[in-house]
C-alpha cells in the first residue's frame, strides 16, 4: 500500500457554515499523524489551476466559529470537460499530492469518484452542504446553522404577519429538494410546506388557510423550498383565490453565511477526522458520513449514483400540527 505523505484539501460547491471546522479538523487529523497539507484554493478551479497553499496547524488557527471558507470555492462546470481533468491531474502529482479530502456536497462527490476512477488518486468526502441531499449520510456540515437561520428569520416574520393579519410565503433555498424547507416548516410551526418532491393543489392549500383564518387565525406562513415553483406566481394565485392580505419573502443566500452552529462544527470535527482516518487506513474513494448518531464510511460511486430521500413524516407532522 502506498504511504500517504502529503494530503490535498479543498471546498467546493456551495459554502456551508462548518466547512472551516472541516479543513480545520483535516489538517489537524494529518499533521497529527506527520503528514503534510496542502489546501487548494477556489476547490476543482484550483486543482486545474494548481492555486496551492501549504497547510498546518496553526493556518487554521481561530477558524472553528467563522462562515464560509478560508480556502474559498467556486462552481466549475470545467471539471466536467476531460481536458480540464487532464490537467488537474498533472498538477496533483507536481504537487506530490498522495490523496485528497473533498468538503462540498453533491457534485463535489461525484467530481472526486470521477478522480478516483480516472487516475487511482484516493480521495474522500466530507459531506458538507446547507442542502442535505447527499445520499448516504444524515447529516451534512451547514444543514443544521442554515435550518436555525431560516427559523430565527421566519419567527421575526411570524411577528409581522401577526400584527398585519397576513399570511406569508417564505422561501427557502433547495433548488431540487425541501431538506431545509421540511425542518424549517415543523421548527416555526408553519401553516403549509411545499417542496419539489410532493406535488401539491394550491386551492387545497388555500382552503387550510382560509379555515384557519375564520377560526381567528391572525397569521399564516407557507414554507416554500425554491424548486417547489415559482413563488411571486404562488403569492398571486393565493390572493387571488383566498382574498386574503399576502406577502412573499425570499431568505436567499443568508442561509449560507454565518457562524456555524455548535452542531455544526461537531459534525465537521468528527467527519473531518474520520476522512483522514480512513485514507490512512487504506480507503480509496469513500464519503465520511453519520447514520443514526454513527460515523460511516460510503464507497463514493454509490454517493454519486443514488438519491436521498426526504423523511415526509415531517411533511405529515408539519401539516398535523398546523391546526
Ligand atoms: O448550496 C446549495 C444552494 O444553496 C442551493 O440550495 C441553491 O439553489 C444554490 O446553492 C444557489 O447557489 P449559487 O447561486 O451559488 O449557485
Amino acid at each position: 500500500m502506498r504511504m500517504i505523505k502529503t494530503i490535498g484539501v479543498l471546498t467546493s460547491g456551495g459554502d456551508a457554515p462548518g466547512m472551516n471546522a472541516a479543513i480545520r479538523a483535516v489538517v489537524r487529523s494529518a499533521t497529527d499523524r506527520k503528514c503534510k497539507v496542502i489546501g487548494i484554493r477556489r476547490g476543482y478551479w484550483g486543482l486545474i489551476e494548481s492555486d496551492f497553499e501549504p497547510h498546518h496547524s496553526r493556518t487554521v488557527g481561530g477558524i472553528i466559529n467563522r462562515g464560509g471558507t478560508i480556502l474559498r470555492t467556486v462552481r466549475c462546470p470545467e471539471f466536467k470537460a476531460k481536458q480540464y481533468r487532464e490537467r488537474a491531474y498533472k498538477n496533483i502529482m507536481a504537487a506530490g499530492l498522495d490523496a485528497l479530502v473533498v468538503i462540498g456536497g453533491n457534485g463535489s462527490a461525484t467530481a472526486a469518484n470521477v478522480i478516483h476512477r480516472e487516475m487511482g488518486l484516493p480521495v474522500a468526502v466530507v459531506p458538507a452542504s446547507i442542502d442535505n441531499d447527499v445520499y448516504g449520510t444524515e447529516d451534512t456540515v451547514g444543514f443544521d446553522t442554515a435550518v436555525n437561520t431560516a427559523v430565527e428569520a421566519v419567527d421575526k416574520i411570524r411577528d409581522t404577519a401577526t400584527s398585519h393579519e397576513r399570511i406569508f410565503v417564505v422561501e427557502v433555498m433547495g433548488r431540487h429538494n425541501g431538506f431545509i424547507a421540511l425542518e424549517v416548516a415543523l421548527g416555526c410551526g408553519a401553516e403549509a410546506v411545499l417542496v419539489p418532491e410532493i406535488p401539491y393543489h394550491l386551492q387545497q392549500v388555500c382552503w387550510t388557510l382560509m379555515r384557519g383564518h375564520k377560526r381567528g387565525k391572525f397569521s399564516s406562513i407557507i414554507i416554500m423550498a425554491e424548486g417547489a415553483g415559482a413563488s411571486q406566481q404562488i403569492v398571486q394565485q393565493i390572493k387571488k383565490i383566498t382574498r386574503l392580505r399576502v406577502r412573499l419573502s425570499v431568505l436567499g443566500y443568508i442561509q449560507r453565511g454565518g457562524s456555524p452552529t455548535a452542531h455544526s462544527r461537531l459534525l465537521a470535527a468528527r467527519l473531518g477526522n474520520a476522512a483522514v482516518r480512513n485514507i490512512m487506513a487504506g480507503y480509496k474513494s469513500h464519503l465520511a458520513g453519520i447514520m443514526k448518531g454513527q460515523i460511516v464510511t460510503v464507497p463514493l460511486q454509490r454517493v454519486a449514483t443514488k438519491r436521498k430521500r426526504i423523511d415526509r413524516s415531517i411533511y405529515t407532522l408539519t401539516n398535523q400540527m398546523a391546526q
